[in-house]
């Protein structure tokens, strides 16, 4: 029997379903099938023998030395594993508007700057536009090869030559189509097949291809999810709406660390590289650090990737006017932050059931670390007893269900970085506290650090501190 010619795929993950229906079985994306033509015959018994036969290699021989592209953007090579390898496929995910073009216009420019030739081929925007975009970000008299096409065949007969571009950008995968297949641009049939092409361009001719794709919640184009698998190293870029801030996360990488992030700031001129993330999500505490810190708020000393940064985290409680109370969270787990208030509740007997809690991580970042874990109760409890931390503070720690504090990795790193910035005191996990007082090390002096055991040792702290409002007890804050 004759294979049905329609078939139902998930915009959002690539799933086939048999039959149309509202939500998406495989990743619960609601509303994202979409019906797409198919020309897949019924699959037919290959013979032996008509093939060419495989060339194998020993695992030991030396591979080609072919060395990395580095941009010459600190941020991105960070983030890439140190630079771009030749006949390698790189995706760059992330929401429209969030800036996709703008850094790779610019990671383009420096690297043709640099002798590499690079081509960026805009299937959005005409050359005009982009020309724009290029005077404004002062990286007009840049080498870069230039194009405005969405046909893949026209593509790839232009870049396939000896003396093609080293360095493609495709702006972007949803915009592109191959005419062999009847589905639209930007199904998951012709972002699949648009982009196994050009893999193979990459991979032939050594060059490094870089795709744009957009990521969509409604499921009208193809997101790059379905493309993850086919790429060699997937980026996604983030960052709040209304915030400078952008950071460049890496997903998939199969040459290089996935736990970097490159943090830059979206300005006039482009994306600028931040060099010091620490000091650009602290938020506005730091100035406040002379004058006396605010409740509610404390500074955790994290690390992202394999560097140490400092974040602010904000916290506010307020006695709530519903049944249910509400939590609200931004920047950190929703599911971390009940457990961190149920470790309160039942090991430090606070009354937190009548309460809003909101929770904010200043700057847009997202934090992943349990080791925030003892920040968030800071704050909390700065927030509840309305009495901020002693200046200049920060704090780390991860906090386990008995309500002990546990140790994290890489104390020395974040204390250095605290020392960097100015910071006095910290409040760190014991076990593997580098003891009491001034700490040992090089840099680490002149920090004070104070170990803490059980999480009751800060309520402690906070209920002997300076009150701005009667004691937890009279406050009826306590059980
Ligand atoms: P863009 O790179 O076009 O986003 P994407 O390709 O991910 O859709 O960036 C669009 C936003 O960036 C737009 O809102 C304007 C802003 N922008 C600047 O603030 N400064 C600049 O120099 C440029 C080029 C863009
Ligand atoms: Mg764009």
């Amino acid at each position: 029997m004759a294979k049905s010619s329609v078939r139902y795929v998930c915009q959002s993950c690539g799933a086939d379903h048999g039959k149309w229906t509202g939500r998406c079985d495989a990743c619960g994306a609601w509303n994202s099938i979409v019906e797409e033509a198919t020309t897949e015959s019924a699959p037919k018994g290959l013979s032996p023998g008509k093939g060419r036969r495989l060339e194998f290699f020993e695992l030991a021989g030396a591979p080609l030395d072919s060395p990395r592209r580095a941009s010459g953007i600190a941020e991105f090579d960070r983030v890439s594993g140190g630079g771009l390898v030749p006949g390698s496929t790189l995706l760059v995910g992330g929401d429209p508007g969030i800036g996709k073009s703008t850094l790779l216009l610019q990671v383009a420019a420096r690297l043709a700057q640099s002798g590499c030739r690079a081509a960026y081929v805009s299937g959005e925007e005409a050359v005009d536009q982009v020309r724009l975009r290029a005077a404004r970000l002062g990286l007009a008299r840049a080498p870069v090869e230039l194009a405005a096409a969405t046909s893949i065949r026209d593509i790839v007969t232009s870049l396939d030559r000896p003396d093609g571009p080293e360095l493609v950008v495709i702006d972007s995968i949803q915009t592109m189509f191959v005419d062999n297949l009847e589905s639209a641009p930007g199904t998951v049939a012709q972002v699949r097949a648009s982009a196994q092409e050009l893999i193979r361009l990459a991979r032939r001719r050594g060059a490094c291809v870089l795709l744009v794709g957009h990521v969509t919640k409604e499921g009208l184009i193809a997101g790059p999810r379905v493309l993850e698998h086919m790429v060699d190293t997937v980026l996604y870029f983030e960052g709040e709406r209304g915030h400078q801030f952008r950071i460049l996360r890496a997903v998939k990488n199969r040459y290089g660390p996935t736990d970097e992030i490159g943090v830059f700031e979206m300005t006039d001129g482009g994306l600028m590289e931040v060099a010091n993330p620490s000091a650009l999500f602290l938020g506005e505490h730091a100035e406040d650090r002379e004058t006396g810190a605010v409740s509610g708020a404390c500074v955790f000393a994290g690390i992202e990737g394999t560097r140490p940064m400092l974040v602010e985290i904000q916290a506010l409680i307020a006695p709530s006017a519903f049944a249910a109370p509400r939590r609200a969270v931004v920047g950190w787990d929703g599911g971390r932050l009940a457990m961190i208030l149920a470790v309160l509740e039942a090991r430090c007997g606070l009354a937190l059931a009548g309460r809003d809690v909101y929770l904010n991580v200043a700057g847009g970042l997202r934090i992943s670390e349990p080791a925030a874990d003892l920040a968030v109760a800071a704050a909390l409890l700065s927030s509840l007893t309305d009495r901020p931390l002693p200046p200049g503070t920060v704090v780390f720690g991860e906090i386990g269900l008995s309500g002990e504090v546990r140790a994290v990795s890489r104390t020395d790193a974040r204390l250095k970085e605290a020392a960097k910035l100015g910071f006095s005191r910290a409040l760190v996990p014991r076990r593997r506290a580098p003891g009491r007082g001034k700490a040992a090390a090089g840099e680490t002096a002149g920090l004070e650090v104070e170990p803490i055991a059980r999480l009751d040792e800060l309520v402690a702290r906070f209920e002997s501190a300076e009150p701005a409002r009667p004691a937890l007890r009279d406050a009826g804050a306590r059980r």
